[in-house]
């Protein structure tokens, strides 16, 4: 039987890939709603991008927004990664279905209300609507299986030296989510940082002919700009390694540990501070990503961008 998920992104390149690698899934993953934060982009942009790339790829589901800002802070978004667009690179027509005219986190919570079966959710941006949804409704946390998440690291942060991007734009909402007691995988970028695509694998999906696997590929191409210049050999597919994580479990290996969000540090504040020797006495919260074997992951993604219709 197939997963039921809710897919919680900020569209963005790899928000994009991951939301195409769960829709080529439909034997393992029927995805209940997409429902759209505010961080690569404005809210606005987001939700656009991510009805673009599943109008091209020829798919429709109830695609809701959002929080447009984080819970306490102003809104940072990451335009030097993702560009103007939010998802700059390939030249995307225009959606052919519109959003819900409900808001993301109402239909978060609607959906695991009424699941027969227990929901995962798979958020791949800030934790702004995963946390309103948990505060709103705790109720929910019952029907809810498990929230694998792409964010935080244990050891270096991408967007200061301690903190993870989509941690660090809503520290007060991840720290909401990591003490929810809902069981988490935390895929971090002590993974993802793993688990990159080469120049090589994306001149594949450039010359392969179809045209989901051409547009992923041209996504890569623009994301690998940012990337390279931070000195990395290829692009790091963080949001598609949680989506791989709940399709296959054994595409990573992690260890269950206690996770705190750090919400005040002048040089830390977003910090995902991973208690790996039990020094502070508190229990394990988190399954934290350690492992991934990489070139199964970046097969499964690439197999899938293919598997669209030419
Ligand atoms: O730090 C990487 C994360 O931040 C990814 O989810 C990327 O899409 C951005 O949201
Ligand atoms: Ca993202």
């Amino acid at each position: 039987m197939p997963k039921p998920i809710i897919i919680d992104c900020d569209p963005g390149h790899d928000d994009a890939i991951a939301l195409l690698l769960a829709f080529a899934k439909p034997e393992l993953v029927r995805v209940l709603a997409v429902t759209i934060v505010a961080g690569n982009q404005t809210l606005e942009k987001t939700v656009n991008n991510a009805l673009k790339v599943l109008s091209f790829a020829g798919v429709q589901c109830e695609v809701a927004a959002g929080y447009d800002r984080p819970l306490m802070r102003p809104l940072e978004i990451a335009d030097a990664v993702h560009g103007e667009s939010g998802l700059d690179g390939p030249d995307l027509p225009e959606p052919t279905f519109a959003a819900s005219k409900r808001h993301g986190v109402q239909v978060m919570i609607d959906q695991i209300r009424q699941c027969k079966e227990k929901v995962t959710i798979v958020p791949t941006g800030p934790l702004t609507n995963v946390a309103a949804a948990l505060v709103g409704a705790p109720d929910i946390k019952q029907n809810i299986e498990r929230i694998v998440l792409m964010g935080g690291a244990a050891r270096e942060g991408n967007w200061t030296p301690a903190a993870e991007f989509n941690i660090l734009v809503d520290p007060e909402a991840a720290s909401i989510v990591f003490q929810s007691g809902v069981p988490i995988t935390m895929i971090g970028l002590d993974v993802t940082h793993e688990a990159q695509v080469m120049a090589s694998e994306v001149e594949y999906l450039l010359n392969s002919g179809n045209r989901v696997g051409v547009m992923v590929g041209e996504l890569l191409e623009f994301f690998g700009e940012f990337h390279q210049t931070m000195g990395f050999a290829g692009m790091p597919l963080h949001d598609p390694l949680a989506m791989a994580t709940v399709l296959d479990p054994t595409i990573v290996e992690t260890k269950h540990l206690p996770v705190t969000i750090e919400t005040q540090g002048l040089y830390t504040t977003g910090r995902t501070v991973v208690d790996f020797y039990g020094v502070t006495g508190k229990e394990p919260n988190v399954d934290v990503a350690l492992k991934v074997d990489r070139d199964r992951f970046v097969q499964m993604v690439i197999d899938a961008m293919l598997s669209y219709g030419r």
